[in-house]
This record gives structure tokens, C-alpha cells and sequence, in this order.
């Protein structure tokens, strides 16, 4: 019980600590739904255990990074056609993405994934992706 109390109070501290500022989403609210909706097709390094191959790995700071930038995965024409117009991953383009890949980019590969429709699970979503260093 007490033991709980200090991890939930450990990693609340961590996570204040990593994310640096104040965050509109959800970060542990947004790492299980990373788990559940992303893990399947990304890798994100030490996060997780697992990891999927489908997708460009995510591991490292995704926010902030130039789309199509992983040398070793082969995007698909459309994606590497909307990452030549100058694409950067922060948190209005990747809320766009993730809401409906395939309407972002006609022909992404990742139009398998339906997107999330919901905006504050996007938001969550986001700001984990903000803590991956
Ligand atoms: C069905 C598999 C699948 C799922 C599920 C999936 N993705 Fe993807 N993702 C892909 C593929 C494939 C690509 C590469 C797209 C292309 O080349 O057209 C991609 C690309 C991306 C990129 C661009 C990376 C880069 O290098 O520019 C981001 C960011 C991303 N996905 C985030 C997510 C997030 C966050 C989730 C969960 C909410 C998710 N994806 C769920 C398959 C998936």
C-alpha cells in the first residue's frame, strides 16, 4: 500500500520532470493508449517491450522531427510525396495525422489504422509522444 503510494508519486514526478512544462494532454493516459493502438505496427524503443515492424519506429522524439526521416524503413510514395513539402511532426500536424491518416495523406500506408476520433485521446496520445526522448 505504502509502497504503491511512493511509485504513484515517483512516476508522477518523473513524468513533471520530463515533460518540463504543462501539458494539455494526458500522458499516462496516453502511453496505455499508445499500447493499445500503436504498439501493434511501431517500435518505441525501451518504452515497451514489444515491437511492431509494420511502421517507422517512433522510438526517440517524434514532436518536433522532420516526417520520413528513418533511413532504414521505406515509406510509402504518397507519405515520402507530403513529407517533400516540408513536413514537420508538432502537435497540430500530428493531431491532423492521427485523427484520420488517410484523409492527411491520401495513400499512407497507415490507412489501416482508422485514426482516433476522439480529441482528447489524440491529446493524450500527443503528449506522450512529447516524453519520448
Ligand atoms: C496498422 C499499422 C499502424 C498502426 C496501428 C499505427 N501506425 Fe503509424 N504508421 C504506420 C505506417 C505503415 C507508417 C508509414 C506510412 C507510409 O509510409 O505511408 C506510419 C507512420 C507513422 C508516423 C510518421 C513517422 C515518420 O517517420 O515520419 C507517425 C508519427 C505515426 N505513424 C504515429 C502513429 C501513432 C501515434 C499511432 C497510434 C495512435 C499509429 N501510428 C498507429 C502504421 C501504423
Amino acid at each position: 500500500m505504502k509502497k504503491t503510494a511512493l511509485l504513484f508519486m515517483g512516476s508522477l514526478l518523473a513524468l513533471t520532470v520530463m515533460g518540463g512544462q504543462a501539458q494539455a494532454g494526458d500522458a499516462e493516459a496516453g502511453k496505455k493508449s499508445v499500447e493499445a493502438k500503436c504498439l501493434a505496427c511501431h517500435d518505441f524503443g525501451a518504452v515497451f517491450s514489444k515491437a511492431g515492424k509494420v511502421g517507422p519506429p517512433l522510438q526517440g522524439a517524434v514532436v518536433g522531427r522532420a516526417a520520413g526521416k528513418d533511413a532504414a524503413y521505406k515509406y510509402s510514395k504518397p507519405f515520402l510525396d507530403k513529407a517533400a513539402t516540408g513536413l514537420t511532426w508538432d502537435e497540430a500536424t500530428l493531431d491532423t495525422y492521427l485523427k484520420k491518416p488517410g484523409d492527411f495523406i491520401k495513400g499512407t500506408k497507415m490507412m489501416a489504422f482508422p485514426g482516433i476520433a476522439d480529441d482528447a485521446e489524440r491529446a493524450n496520445v500527443i503528449a506522450f509522444l512529447k516524453t519520448l526522448k
